[in-house]
């Protein structure tokens, strides 16, 4: 018999920045989901990927002097990129969609002209207030104090034409949806939806899905100069991943419906448009929205640019390295509840890894494969006898996986890990009612001590199978230590008792989850988001004003730029120095800038030194640039100017 099908997504991330641990916080918890489905037997296909047109995008890209596509595949596909951090952190997603993919925007393509042609998308002209981060238009009475009512940002007016999309038509059907259906969770973010943009004052209103104000984006092929609202372009993938309006793929009947867990800030999009959407083009709709929680910091929402600021504390790829990628996926998911939002500190990450981990699980494993070793040569004997103290032992662990699914099948990933952390509990509380160091000083208690140490290992057991959605890695390794074989740490087997052979073997392996000093490691990390300051270069001396009046420091604009061939250093440039002839000047900047992103800039020379030769080639004069040291290593930035300024100009 075919297994039964599972379909679970991700938002799809903006490259317009590293992620940080918010992000990743969605993506583990994804994770964890898709795994506990193929534990329980399901065929699952789990997608991320990276939401990557759009304005924002576009305007990133050009601050950085790249193209949007280099852009985005540094991000992307870069060193310590979005690709990189999942496989550290061992996520694993079936299929990466990149909304630049060739196959999405083609399929998207289709799906806007599919739309068009059924009427649910027609031409007219907007006319709004404008928020450029969340490329969201508002009409006066959304905006919150003048402002983005989604980013509390500026907005600002905006007229384009531009084509529509008939939600205005769906509002029954979603409203329905959203009021009598579980398609939306936490049930609590259903009224905020409905009464805000469905029962609102004009009620649903229709949705501009084109822009004509830039152009990174996916062309609206039958009018050009459009392309398609990212929105729009972004909530298909998880359609067009699977194959439809695309031949790269073949799934969508196998696996559509799925669940699309989001972050609460986009559950409009995905409750409101998604659906009306999907109605439009006559797809099925998803089975369940979820809609989870924010990481705070300090009440506030981790952002992109706080993630700048405060680079290494909420960096995931500094925390996975510095607490262990399972350490922090299980933090992640033991101490927030999945719907509601968590305040993130280093305090609690840290008790979590010493209370939960170093503690409670690491020493029970500790302590049976110690004592397997010391009192039984590392495997236990046949002869075993049963006595009282197993009982309630037992009893909490045979019914340990319902609970457990009753709390994975709601999503509630918190309540999950709990039940199996009561069962961790009490087994470290039965080690002290049985004092297996009292038993083993007694020859003929040692078929007791055998038994009681094959309980501990059965409970390490089962609740080793139900974490290892959440710590795949560290889950592997204590089935190693335990004896179990895949089998045993199977579904099937999480449900049963006495399924490890009585003479199990048991192998003392390293310590899973060491314990962290708290103060120590405090300070450390208190050390990293406020590095020292390098300490700047001494000023010179004086130097006569006559002396310095002779330099002659001009405007250039850069013509045409290339590395110098055989040099590592060395970038040539042609350069408009307002004179009318093109001066040609050599700069040892080739680690810092790549050619391409310096043609067209306005930068500032001196240029009256005295010609000098390198490589064969002659310099006149020199880039001004501005260096500095971080953590001892040289940093330089040339001195880019305003664009408004004519070649020639002189600096003084
Ligand atoms: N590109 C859109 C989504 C399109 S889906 C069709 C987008 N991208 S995003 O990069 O801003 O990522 C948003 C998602 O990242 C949130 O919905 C959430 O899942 C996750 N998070 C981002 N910051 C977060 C926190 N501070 N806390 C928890 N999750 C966070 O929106």
């Amino acid at each position: 018999m075919a297994k039964p099908t599972f379909y679970v997504t991700t938002p799809i991330y903006y490259p317009s920045d590293k992620l940080h641990i918010g992000h990743a916080y969605c993506t583990v918890a994804c994770d964890a989901i898709a795994r506990y489905k193929r534990l329980q037997g399901y065929d699952v296909m789990y997608l991320t990927g990276t939401d990557e047109h759009g304005q924002k995008i576009e305007e990133k890209a050009k601050a950085a002097g790249l193209t949007p596509k280099e852009f985005v595949d540094r991000i992307v596909e870069g060193e310590r990129g979005v690709r990189d951090l999942w496989k550290l952190m061992n996520i694993s997603n079936d299929r990466f969609i990149r909304t630049t993919d060739d196959y999405h925007v083609a399929s998207i393509q289709r799906i806007f002209r599919k739309m068009y042609d059924n009427g649910d998308i027609y031409k007219g002209k907007y006319a709004g207030m404008y928020c450029t981060p969340c490329e969201s238009f508002w009409t006066e009475s959304q905006l919150v104090d003048g402002k983005c009512p989604d980013c509390g940002r500026e907005v600002k007016y905006a007229e384009e034409e531009a084509y529509f999309f008939r939600a205005s038509k769906y509002a029954d059907r979603v409203r329905e949806l959203l009021t009598t259906t579980d398609f939306l969770e936490p049930k609590s973010r259903v009224n905020e939806m409905v009464n805000n943009f469905i029962d609102c004052e004009g009620g649903l209103q229709d949705l501009c899905v084109s822009r004509t104000s830039f152009t990174w984006g996916v062309p609206v092929d039958f009018d050009p100069g459009h392309v398609v609202y990212v929105w729009l372009d972004a909530l298909f993938n998880y359609v067009t991943a699977l194959g439809y309006c695309n031949d790269k793929y073949d799934d969508l009947d196998r696996y559509w419906p799925g669940v699309n867990i989001v972050g609460k800030e986009i559950v409009r999009f995905h409750s409101i448009y998604w659906p009306a959407f999907l109605m439009s083009v006559g797809l099925p709709l998803p089975k369940k929205v979820y809609g989870h929680g924010w990481l705070v910091i300090d009440g506030g929402k981790i952002s992109k640019s706080k993630a700048n600021e405060s680079v290494n504390i909420i960096d995931p790829y500094v925390l996975s390295e510095r607490y262990g990628v399972d350490a922090l996926r299980f933090f992640l998911l033991r101490t927030f509840p999945f719907g509601s939002d968590g305040n993130f500190s280093n305090e609690l990450l840290i008790n979590c890894i010493n209370v939960d981990l170093a503690n409670d699980l690491g020493n029970l494993l500790s302590r049976t494969t110690a004592m397997a070793g010391k009192y039984f040569g590392g495997t236990l004997p046949e002869e075993q006898e049963a006595g009282p103290e197993d009982e309630e032992l037992r009893a909490m662990l045979a019914g340990l996986r319902s609970r457990y699914e009753e709390q994975m099948e709601k999503l509630q990933l918190q309540n999950g890990l709990g039940e199996v952390f009561r069962v961790i509990a009490r087994a470290n509380k039965y080690i002290d009612e049985t004092a297996p160091w009292v038993l083993a000083r007694d020859e003929s208690k040692k078929p007791r001590l055998a038994r009681v140490l094959y309980n501990l290992l059965e409970s390490l057991r089962v609740c080793g199978t139900l974490l290892r959605p959440f710590m795949p890695g560290s889950m592997d390794a204590l089935a190693a230590q335990i004896g179990a074989d895949e089998a045993a740490m199977s579904w099937e087997a999480a449900e049963k008792l006495d399924v490890l052979p009585a003479s199990v073997s048991v192998v003392k392996g390293e310590n899973l989850f060491p314990r962290i000093d708290v103060q120590k490691e405090l300070a450390e990390l208190a050390k990293l988001a406020a590095p020292e300051k390098d300490p700047i270069e001494p000023f010179k001396g004086h130097v006569p004003f006559d002396d310095f009046a002779k330099c002659d420091f001009r405007v250039v604009k850069v013509l045409k730029c290339e590395n110098v061939k055989k040099s590592e250093k060395l970038l040539r440039f042609e350069l408009d120095d307002g004179s009318g002839t093109v001066r040609q000047i050599l700069s040892g900047i080739a680690k810092y800038y790549r050619p391409e992103e310096l043609v067209g800039k306005t930068l500032a020379a001196i240029v009256n030194l005295p010609p000098r030769k390198m490589m064969g080639l002659e310099s006149n004069g020199m880039l001004i640039s501005a260096v500095h040291t971080e953590k001892g290593e040289e940093k330089l930035n040339l001195l880019i100017l305003d664009d408004a300024i004519p070649a020639g100009s002189v600096l003084c």
